[in-house]
């Protein structure tokens, strides 16, 4: 979305498919969406969708084999990712591009002090003499609200909780001063409390410091209050993309509908959430017709048969569903 901003990323026709025994995997196919400088984006939708194919195919990770972008561009800052060298892109990803994952762990070094593996890169990459990059570090630590941050950047990984260790990730992530932070259910693996912590945190950074954020999650209750703009993906596909208010209260697509219905809102008291019955289907036999088809409240004959094109519902509101212009009406009767 991000019409009045300075373009950062624009995401073209991404194809990325995994050749396997079992067949070729989908994972993500015909994927588009653009990013502001300073904006915050949030990629939903079930496990499996190819949320995390997307964000490892913009910073060029895929395996390969099995996996290959297929097809598309991923410009950013004018330049296609997907062109750049070895060299290049890790220039990127050092420099330009912060990603987290949903568990530090994997992500940390055990043997090494928190403070040792903020300080490092910064030194790298910023060139700086290691006093003043173990003071950096120490101001990242703070900035990511670390208590004692001088005392906690000699302390080892184990030393710290789930919610400080994606705090120290999230400091590492930014140890280079990126203008972008790709974070992939970055509180996924946290305690409802401290999950909001670490998304106030993330939005606190994004305002404060103009970050451009990708934060991907299957949970939209975790978005509100963050995100500007909502990519809603379903079986490697955009099913819905607008701002936030408008798939919340406007959605134009039965799936984020129904997502949407199946989180709790402080606003509405409801005496049940609705639950999407069915799974999502394999990525290498997608039904026909619209993949959403066999799990839709509202499916009708041609939804099985075509394929629905992402068109505008309404201006800047994009959607995938047969009856993205009239779902409102087409809807009623069906509410809960
Ligand atoms: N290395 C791989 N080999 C084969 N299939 C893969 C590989 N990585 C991911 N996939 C498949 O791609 C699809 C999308 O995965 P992913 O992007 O991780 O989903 P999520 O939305 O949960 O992040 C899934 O069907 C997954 O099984
Ligand atoms: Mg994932």
């Amino acid at each position: 979305m991000g019409a009045n901003g300075e373009r950062l990323l624009e995401v073209r026709g991404l194809k990325t498919y995994f050749h396997t025994q079992a067949g070729v995997v989908k994972a993500v196919d015909g994927v588009s969406f653009d990013l502001d400088r300073g904006e915050a984006l949030a990629v939903v939708g079930e496990s499996g969708c190819g949320k995390s194919v997307t964000a490892l195919s913009i910073l060029n990770l895929i395996p390969d084999p099995p996996g290959k972008v297929e097809e598309g561009e991923v410009i950013f800052e004018g330049r296609n990712l997907l062109e750049l060298s070895d060299r290049e892109i890790r220039q990127v990803r050092g420099n330009h591009i912060g990603m987290i994952f949903q568990d530090p762990m994997t992500s940390l070094n055990p043997v090494f002090t928190i403070g040792n593996q903020i300080r490092e890169p910064i030194q790298i990459h910023l060139g700086l003499s290691r006093k003043e990059a173990k003071q950096r570090a120490i101001e990242l630590l703070e900035m990511v609200e670390i208590p004692q941050a001088e005392k906690r950047y000699k302390m080892y990984p184990h030393e710290f909780s789930g919610g400080m260790r994606q705090r120290a990730m999230i400091a590492m992530a930014l140890s280079c001063e990126p203008m972008m932070l790709i974070a992939d259910e970055p509180s996924t693996a946290l305690d409802v409390t401290i999950q909001a912590q670490i998304m106030e945190l993330i939005g606190r950074l994004q305002r404060e410091i103009n970050l451009a954020v990708m934060l991907i999650t299957h949970d939209l209750g975790v978005v509100a209050g963050v995100a500007e703009a909502v990519l809603v993906m379903y079986a490697g596909k955009v099913v819905e993309y607008a701002d936030i208010g408008r798939v919340y209260y406007n959605s134009r697509h039965p799936y984020a509908w129904s997502l949407m219905r199946s989180v709790p809102r402080m606003d509405e008291k409801r005496e049940r959430l609705l639950t999407i019955g069915g799974s999502p289907p394999s990525l290498i036999n997608l039904p026909p017709g619209c993949s959403f088809s066999p799990r839709c409240p509202f499916a009708e004959e041609i939804c099985s048969e075509q394929e629905p094109p992402l068109v505008e519902a309404e201006p800047g509101h994009l959607s995938a569903c047969h009856f993205a212009r009239d779902f409102e009406r087409h809807g009623k009767g069906v509410e809960d």
